[in-house]
């Protein structure tokens, strides 16, 4: 059977852990604000209708015009009041709560895990698609759309901080990351991220593209049926606890590999755990988190576009019909399904290239 919606008036702390640190914990309330769960909204399209197409762009690209507004809108989210589900307090701790156990599968003790299966996409589409609807309704303005941090773009920019996340000060500034990752394309030698975890400290820039274009390659190409890109099967009753991000027989490639080692190399490595980013419980207490998830989703798309293989989203209705809740722009509680979340174009998305080096991983045989 799917999962389906967890019962919120049970809530225990969070237990953040991370593969770098075995042994080492972080605990952290991250219960959800209060809400009547007899009013819980069923998503539909025609309440959630599309009057202007949310355009995504890459974020190292961004106009100084657009960063402007990037930076109203997180502004606005982070002067909220903690217990208002749009403030970006309760978004970070909806990242928290369905990662670290605060919540049970529904009539069961097992833990809830959106990670490391096929519903690792589309539970992060569905997040990141309400966040920006947030955003947007803070800014009067239903075309914002969240930029992607184009990470696996080697050419022209993309696989460094993006400028406007490294203004010290800023609402897009989160001082819990890397300070070298930190400097952004600021720098004069800008860091390059690491898409491999346990990348080498020695190598040269040229060495670490070559080693990002690999794992992108082996993620996004050779990596041709759902089950090996996506993950396998995840249904009411599947017991999660003893998976973390090193030993996780079903996370997909592309979960486990490049969105892991950016994770790992935006957390911060004198924090706990490599907090923010590097663990779940704190990742989305960084602006940047964001941006690297629409990266995610992005590439999903693109991975069904390849020619070659089984690149089609799964049919189980253990998949289909599995059910998550998010607060929508006005704080309902709403009930999603994977099956809605398919179609991106549905739910008004589009994705604008970047000028250069869009996927030039595809034709990288290592
Ligand atoms: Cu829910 Cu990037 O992880």
């Amino acid at each position: 059977a799917p999962i389906v919606v967890p019962d919120l008036s049970l809530c225990q702390p969070a237990i953040g852990t991370s593969p770098g640190f075995p042994g080492e914990e972080q605990v952290l309330d991250c219960c959800l604000p209060p809400t009547n769960q007899d009013n819980i909204k069923e998503f539909s399209f025609k309440d959630y209708p599309i009057r202007q197409k949310k355009i995504r762009r890459a974020a190292h690209k961004a106009s100084a015009k657009y960063i402007e507004k990037y930076n109203r809108a997180y502004q606005l989210m982070r002067a909220l009041p903690s217990d208002d589900p749009r403030s970006f307090a309760v978004q970070a701790n909806i990242h928290c709560a369905f990662c670290n156990g605060a919540y049970k599968q529904r009539d069961t003790n097992i833990t809830l895990q959106v990670h490391f299966s096929w519903l690792f996409l589309p539970w992060h589409r569905w997040y990141i698609y309400f966040h920006e609807r947030i955003l947007g309704s803070l800014l009067g303005d239903p075309s914002f759309a969240l930029l992607y941090w184009n990470w696996d773009n080697q050419v022209d920019g993309g696989n460094s901080l993006p400028p406007l996340f490294a203004v010290n000060g800023s609402a897009l500034y989160d001082r819990n990351r890397d300070a070298n990752a930190n400097l952004g394309l600021n720098a004069s030698a800008a860091p390059l991220v690491r898409l491999r975890i346990g990348s080498a400290a020695t190598l040269s820039p040229s060495e670490v593209i070559q080693e990002n274009l690999n794992v992108m390659y082996q993620s996004m190409v050779t990596a041709s049926t759902a089950d090996m890109f996506m993950g396998g099967a995840y249904s009411a009753g599947t017991d999660f606890s003893n998976v973390s991000a090193d030993n996780a027989p079903l996370g997909g490639t592309l979960e486990l590999n490049a969105h892991g080692g950016i994770h790992y190399w935006t957390g911060d490595p004198r924090a706990t755990l490599r907090g923010d980013m590097g663990v779940f419980t704190t990742a989305a207490r960084d602006p940047i988190f964001y941006a690297h998830h629409t990266n995610v989703d992005r590439l999903w798309e693109v991975w069904k576009s390849i020619p070659g293989g089984r690149r089609t989203n799964p049919i189980d209705k253990d998949f289909l019909d599995a059910e998550f809740l998010f607060f929508d722009e006005n704080s309902n509680l709403v009930k999603v399904k994977v099956r809605d979340a398919l179609d991106y174009e549905k739910l008004g998305i589009e994705y604008k290239k970047a000028h250069k080096g869009d996927n030039q991983w595809l034709n990288f045989e290592p």
